[in-house]
């Protein structure tokens, strides 16, 4: 059983901001009919994230997610989408792990890897969209 005295010491870990979007995470949810879509596990810890995309041209006009995780992979992620939003496709898979770690003003070390979990998704979904893009290209 963990001890309110343990609680706070792990609280303590955290940056402000990191406990904020873990609190009031930005932009979860569903888009339905998304222009692309990715799901990326963690087969380590188990934490799984769903990320859709709503792309105006060449911008990301909405982006949503679900995740299942810890409070590094729900904090990450909301900061991720917060970071995505507007960004064109190029800008947005320069989008590091180390540029979500920033904008949370930091991150335990031994949650860091918390942070790959939106990254991936994002990188994924994004290489899906560039695929369809391609594919209606050739076909129109
Ligand atoms: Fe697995 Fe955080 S512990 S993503």
């Amino acid at each position: 059983m963990v001890e309110e005295q343990d609680y706070e010491q792990v609280l303590m870990e955290y940056s402000q901001n990191v406990l904020e979007h873990f609190l009031n995470p930005r932009n979860v949810g569903r888009i339905e009919a998304p222009d692309a879509a990715a799901k990326v596990g963690d087969p380590g810890c188990g934490d799984y994230i769903e990320l859709f995309l709503r792309m105006e041209g060449n911008k990301i006009a909405e982006i949503k997610y679900l995740v299942f995780g810890c409070a590094g992979a729900i904090s990450t992620s909301s900061a991720l989408t917060e970071l995505a939003k507007g960004k064109s496709v190029a800008e947005a898979l320069e989008i590091t792990d180390d540029d979500v770690i920033d904008y949370l003003g930091g991150i335990p070390e031994r949650k860091k890897h918390c942070s790959l979990l939106g990254v991936k998704a994002l990188h994924s979904a994004i290489k899906a969209y560039q695929q369809k893009m391609k594919f209606v290209q050739k076909t129109s």
